[in-house]
């Protein structure tokens, strides 16, 4: 089976704008996850859609899909962890207790604030977590990336050609990003930015695939103005 999981079970602290995590700000006439969850459930591809929401959200989140019509027979919640890599074992944990394990599983997860996230890019990522086991939706780096060790001074300037900027979906064979995860040390565990450096620390292959500039992480006051702005709904300030 293919599912899908919509990660949510950050608090949003460097958005600073509203006691709510950034995930249930409105963008034009809904909140951002409404629309992420929305795209995720028009590709026809993912059998469930399952959100790993913060605790004390989750009702909350349970009122968001009723009143937004969204299919609660194929789109689930469950808690998420104190961070993200948990939030992800926790959705696994979900799904493998209702539709059971198999090796055969294939998960396609994304950031609850990246609404811009196309059905291309969705449909794309289960064809190669299917044939190459791991995926991430990555852009080529537009600006030069800089690399400072002490965060004084530069250290090294990596060859642009070879520099991407991460995105998501990244998507994985279920058993395998399981598996990998749960043989990582605490201390692997604590360096990992996201889900794909867990195939990495393990020498485990990741394919890329081609994301957009558009496909925005709404982290920042800013990036919400821009997503306000792409929608056509407000002016950037
Ligand atoms: N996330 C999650 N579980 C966590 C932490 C983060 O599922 N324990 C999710 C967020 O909800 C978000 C995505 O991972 O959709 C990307 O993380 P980020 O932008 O860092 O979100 P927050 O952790 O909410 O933001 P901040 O770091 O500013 O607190």
């Amino acid at each position: 089976m293919i599912f899908g999981a919509i990660l949510a079970g950050g608090i949003g602290s460097r958005m600073n704008i509203s006691d709510m995590p950034k995930q249930f700000l409105m963008l034009g006439d809904k909140p951002i996850i409404i629309h992420t969850i929305e795209k995720f459930t028009m590709c026809k591809r993912l059998d469930y859609i399952y959100i790993g929401i913060h605790k004390d959200w989750v009702y909350y989140m349970k009122d968001l899909l009723n009143k937004y019509n969204i299919d609660n027979e194929r789109v689930k919640i469950t808690e998420g962890g104190s961070d993200r890599n948990i939030t992800l074992q926790n959705v696994i944990k979900k799904i493998e207790e209702i539709h059971g394990e198999s090796n055969e599983h294939i998960i396609v997860t994304h950031d609850a604030v990246r609404p811009f996230v196309t059905i291309r890019m969705i449909e794309d990522n289960i064809d190669a977590a299917i044939k190459y086991g791991a995926c991430d939706t990555a852009v080529s780096s537009i600006d030069t990336i800089v690399m400072s060790e002490d965060g004084d001074c530069i250290s090294n300037i990596p060859n642009r050609k070879y520099m991407y900027q991460g995105q998501t979906p990244q998507s994985f064979n279920m058993a395998m990003i399981k598996n990998l995860y749960q043989d990582l040390s605490q201390e692997e565990k604590s360096i990992l930015t996201d889900a794909c450096k867990i195939c990495i620390v393990r020498n485990t292959p990741v394919k890329i695939v081609k994301g957009d500039i558009s496909n925005i992480k709404i982290t920042t006051v800013s990036d919400y103005k821009i997503a306000q702005a792409m929608l056509g709904g407000m002016k950037i300030d």
